[in-house]
């Protein structure tokens, strides 16, 4: 794969001025339509990651460009001490979507959602009579939440963490699908809240055991706590029902989002009941950007193509698709040890003698025309675009196909 200088200059700005926190890949992406993606080159790729869940309809979506671009022309940005109608009527529709839910917080990224739950959970906590130490968060191994402070001292692995010290007091760590080691956490008394991924995503693309999340609500309503559900990664329909919490009906008192609700503009969001958002009353929060109109009038348009049946419909399919050829490419290299996920939100966890060996698989697709993503050092981990196609699917498991006959 040659490179122009000029490409070459652009790559070596990103060692050069960025803080070195990412190692992307040696390309520079210019432009996508759909589920491909071109870059400086002019080289094409399907795209398999999708900006790592966020790109629910695509790139270049016409909708969702022809909206940006109406918004564009009138407001973008008021702060929240005035008000625009894009944002009232978006918290007015993921209430409706939500099943459950009465009120909302918008905010700009997913770490900033699940830091507004952390702290309407302590605040909840609190104006029920509990002092500090009574207002633990139960997480769980191997989990997600993001990187401000809070949110990845819920993320319960070590190396998100480690230097960061001293992290947040008031958090528990359990095993994921491990529920008698959660009702033993929860026996003191303590606990005010669990925090959990309906499907772990960063943590290698682990789905809940059937009846686990039913299982935290049940315990939760025993222990008198507050069931938070993390579905930046797995909600906007991504598991093939709009909320991933609809697989074992457990319904939650907090919800986050993020990712696809914006189709790749940011935003995030909290929802809640009323009871429990009722806590976090004027200036308790509040964010400069979180619900501009801008953000908002597009994250509108995502939620209500993402939230149909065609999208349902699609997801179901593709996944059967991609299932189909993962399994394939399997029985005739051996190279999986196990194919897991739900929907678009797929994982396929690398044999024994290819472990660790996932970054090297990346970078062997991105040579051959496919942009994909991992989950750690062992899983490769596929989250599409909701509406990629059937070429799509069937030319990014070609190019995969290639890539692991060639490392096995
Ligand atoms: C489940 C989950 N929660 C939270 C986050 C953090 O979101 P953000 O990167 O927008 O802060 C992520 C991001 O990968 C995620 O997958």
């Amino acid at each position: 794969m040659t490179t122009s200088a000029a490409t070459q200059a652009l790559l070596a700005n990103a060692d050069r001025y960025y803080v070195p926190v990412y190692r992307p890949r040696r390309i520079v992406l210019a432009r996508g339509a759909g589920s491909r993606v071109w870059d400086s080159e002019g080289r094409e790729y399907v795209d398999f990651a999708a900006g790592i869940a966020v790109c629910g309809l695509g790139h270049a979506d016409p909708e969702l460009v022809a909206t940006l671009v109406e918004q564009a022309g009138k407001l973008w940005h008021t702060s929240n001490i005035f008000v625009s109608e894009p944002p009232l009527r978006l918290a007015e529709e993921l209430v409706a979507a939500s099943g459950f839910a009465e009120r909302v917080f918008l905010c700009n990224s997913g770490a900033e959602a699940n830091e507004a739950a952390i702290k309407l959970v302590r605040r909840w906590a609190a104006a029920q009579g509990r002092g500090p130490d009574r207002r633990v968060i139960i997480t769980f191994q191997g989990s997600f939440h993001g990187r401000t402070l809070a949110a990845v001292t819920a993320t319960a692995q070590p190396k998100y963490q480690e230097g960061y010290e001293p992290l947040p007091g008031g958090f528990r760590y359990c095993p994921y699908n491990d529920l008698a080691a959660v009702e033993a956490a929860m026996a003191t008394g303590d606990v005010a809240a669990v925090l959990v991924e309906p499907i772990q995503g960063e943590g290698g693309v682990l789905p809940a055991a059937p009846g686990f999340l039913a299982g935290l609500r049940e315990l939760c309503d025993r222990h008198g706590a507050l069931l938070a559900l993390d579905e930046i990664q797995s909600g906007m329909g991504r598991t093939g029902k709009l909320w991933a919490w609809q697989w074992d009906n457990a319904k939650p008192d907090i919800l986050t989002l993020a990712k696809a609700l914006g189709g790749g503009f940011p935003i995030g969001a909290m929802l809640a009941g009323e009871k429990v958002a009722q806590t976090l009353q004027f200036g308790a929060h509040g964010t400069t950007f979180g619900g501009n109109p801008l953000a908002a009038a597009i994250a509108r348009v995502a939620l209500r193509r993402l939230d149909s049946a065609d999208i349902r419909a699609n997801v179901e399919r593709q996944s059967a698709a991609l299932r189909a050829g993962l399994e394939a490419i399997d029985a005739d290299f051996g190279v999986f040890r196990e194919i897991r996920g739900r929907g678009l939100m797929l994982g396929a966890v690398l044999a024994e003698r290819l472990a660790g060996r996932a970054g090297d698989v990346l970078d062997a697709a991105v040579a051959r025309g496919l942009l994909l993503l991992q989950a750690g050092p062992d899983v490769l981990r596929f989250v599409p675009a909701l509406n990629i196609g059937d070429a799509d699917v069937a030319e990014g498991l070609a190019v995969l196909r290639e890539v692991l006959k060639d490392l096995a």
